[in-house]
C-alpha cells in the first residue's frame, strides 16, 4: 500500500474513533469496612458530535459516571480514555487545557460566581482561554440569546430564579465551544417547555456545532431528542435503545 494511501485511512479511522472511552470501569468508596460501588463495570464509547442521555433513578451513579468522562474523579478499576489516551495519565497542566477549552461542564449545582453578573459568569471562561474582547462579546451576547436570557445578563445569580441560573451555568459551556459538553441534570429547574429548548439546543449542536453533548436527566419526555439513551442502575449501565437507528426503538418493550 502506497503512503498515500495510508494517510486518509488514518484520518479516517481517528474521525470514526469514540471522542471518550470507558473501559470497564468502576468506582467506588470505602465506607466503614465495606466498598460502595457507586459506578461498577461500565464500558462506554461516546462518538463525536453524539447526543447521549443518561437516566436513573436517584443515587445510580450518574453524577459519579458523568465525574470519570471529565475527568475530575478518577475509576478505581479500568479506565477512561480521552481521544484514546488514559485522563488518570494527563498531566494538571493538560487537565486544565482540557477544561479551558475541550471539555465544558454543566454542574447539578450551577457551580456559578456569585458576585459576577449573568453576563460576567459565561464570559469569564472565554478570558481565561485568552479570548480576544471581541469575539468575548460576541459569543457571551450570542448565547445567552440562545438560552433566552439576553435581557438578565446585568443580573447576579441570587437575583435569578433557579432555572434562570440553570440556563447561565448551561450558557457558559456552551461559549466555549468545547469538544463535549457534560451537563448533570441541566433542565432539573426548568419547566417543560424551557427543558425541550435546552435539548433542542444540545441537538442542534451536537448537528451542526461539531458538539458532544452528554446530558443526565430524570425526564423521560426529553429522551427522544437524543441519539442514544443508557440507563444507569446500582452503578451499572445498559443501552436503552439506538435512536438513529430505530427511532421507534424507545417505545418498544425489549421483549416484543
Ligand atoms: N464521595 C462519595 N462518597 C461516598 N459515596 C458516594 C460519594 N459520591 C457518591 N456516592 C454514592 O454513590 C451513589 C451514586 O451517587 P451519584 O451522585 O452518582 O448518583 P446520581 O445518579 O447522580 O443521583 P441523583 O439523580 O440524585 O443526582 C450514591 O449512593 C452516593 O451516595
Ligand atoms: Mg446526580
Amino acid at each position: 500500500m502506497s503512503q498515500a494511501s495510508e494517510v486518509p485511512a488514518a484520518e479516517a479511522r481517528a474521525a470514526n474513533a469514540p471522542l471518550i472511552e470507558v473501559v470497564d470501569a468502576s468506582r467506588s468508596f470505602r465506607l466503614g469496612s465495606e466498598d460502595l460501588y457507586a459506578v461498577k463495570n461500565v464500558s462506554l464509547s461516546i462518538q463525536r458530535n453524539s447526543f447521549v442521555t443518561l437516566v436513573g433513578r436517584s443515587g445510580s451513579g450518574k453524577t459519579t459516571l458523568l465525574n470519570l468522562l471529565a475527568g475530575l474523579d478518577h475509576p478505581t478499576e479500568g479506565k477512561v480514555l480521552f481521544e484514546d489516551r488514559d485522563l488518570a495519565t494527563f498531566s494538571e497542566k493538560e487537565m486544565i487545557q482540557l477544561r479551558r477549552g475541550r471539555v465544558g461542564v454543566v454542574f447539578q449545582s450551577f457551580a456559578l460566581l456569585p458576585l459576577l453578573s449573568a453576563y460576567e459568569n459565561v464570559e469569564l471562561p472565554l478570558r481565561i482561554a485568552g479570548i480576544g474582547a471581541k469575539e468575548r462579546s460576541r459569543r457571551t451576547e450570542e448565547v445567552l440569546e440562545l438560552v433566552g436570557l439576553a435581557r438578565r445578563s446585568k443580573h447576579r445569580p441570587f437575583e435569578l430564579s433557579g432555572g434562570e441560573q440553570q440556563r447561565i451555568s448551561i450558557a457558559r459551556a456552551v461559549a466555549i465551544q468545547p469538544d463535549i459538553i457534560l451537563a448533570d441534570e441541566p433542565t432539573g429547574e426548568l419547566d417543560s417547555t424551557n427543558a425541550s429548548n435546552i435539548f433542542g439546543l444540545f441537538r442542534e449542536m451536537s448537528r451542526d456545532r461539531n458538539m458532544t453533548i452528554v446530558a443526565t436527566t430524570h425526564d423521560r419526555t426529553l429522551l427522544e431528542m437524543a441519539d442514544q439513551i443508557y440507563e444507569m442502575a446500582d452503578g451499572g449501565l445498559s443501552q436503552r435503545a439506538d435512536l438513529s437507528a430505530d427511532p421507534e426503538a424507545m417505545f418498544k418493550r425489549p421483549d416484543s
